[in-house]
């Protein structure tokens, strides 16, 4: 049990939002993070993405909307628990989407920010880092908003001024992943593969394939390792 869930498992969550939920990965792990919840809606502009967390996750309690996270189409004060996981870095503006997290957060209730951060790693994480950063570069040559991830100070900096209640800041990490997972190097050199192909084409990124391939080459000498998250709660002042 990491420590998100040490925290969270004696809790009930309530009407949860999961902002810039992707397809569903951090909907997946609120389900089993409280002790129960009523409800949860998944939001994030892609299209593509909602209708694959629809397809795999939604039932009754559990539902998906195409929505632009700056600008929440949800009443004030409507949700107990507003998260967004692993995304602020995805993101063209953080601050709006914060401001929005609160506001339609009920007075009381808990927003909930993980993001894995890019100082402090160790050197097998550095791998992790970097490959990530290197996705992020990728992506940025097609026009999709994704930023290197940001420092563990900076993501305090973003969350301070929204002045939260009894604010606690803690850090998760896996600590049972085999450095040398065979598997894991097998998926990454595929991810690798599909974001070549992207920049294939484009003679001007040419040197983001070399690159690339250094990250790679890199794991298969130290090994890799997810960055640590930060983890951010705090309670909207009543
Ligand atoms: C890494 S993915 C989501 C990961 C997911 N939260 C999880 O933990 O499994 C980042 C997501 O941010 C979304 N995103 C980008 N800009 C957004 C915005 N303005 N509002 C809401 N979501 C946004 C992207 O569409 C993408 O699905």
């Amino acid at each position: 049990m990491d420590k998100l869930e040490e925290r969270l498992k004696n809790e009930s969550g309530g009407k949860i939002l999961d902002v810039a939920t992707g397809k569903g990965g951090f909907v997946e792990r609120l389900t089993g993070l409280f002790k129960d919840f009523d409800s949860i809606l998944g939001i994030d502009p892609a299209a593509n993405r909602i209708g694959e967390a629809t397809a795999k996750l939604a039932k009754d309690n559990i539902q998906f909307a195409v929505m632009n996270g700056e600008n929440l189409a949800l009443e004030n004060d409507s949700f107990d628990t507003v998260s967004i996981s692993n995304s602020l870095h995805h993101l063209v503006r953080v601050e709006p989407v914060l401001s929005e997290m609160k506001r339609v957060l009920k007075p009381g209730g808990q927003i909930i920010v993980c993001e894995a951060f890019s100082d402090n790693q160790s050197e097998v994480q550095m791998s992790g880092v970097l490959m990530h950063h290197w996705w992020a570069e990728v992506d940025r040559t097609q026009g999709v908003s994704h930023n290197d991830t940001y420092t563990r100070q900076s993501l305090i900096d973003f969350i301070r001024p929204l002045e939260l209640e009894g604010l606690e800041i803690f850090e998760i990490q896996e600590t049972d992943r085999d450095p040398r997972d065979e598997e894991l190097a097998k998926q990454l050199k595929q991810i690798y593969q599909e974001y070549t192909a992207k920049v294939e084409a484009q003679p001007q990124n040419a040197h983001l394939i070399q690159k690339g391939r250094d990250i790679l080459a890199r794991m298969d000498k130290i090994g890799f390792l997810w960055p640590t998250e930060l983890c951010l709660l705090g309670r909207k002042p009543t």
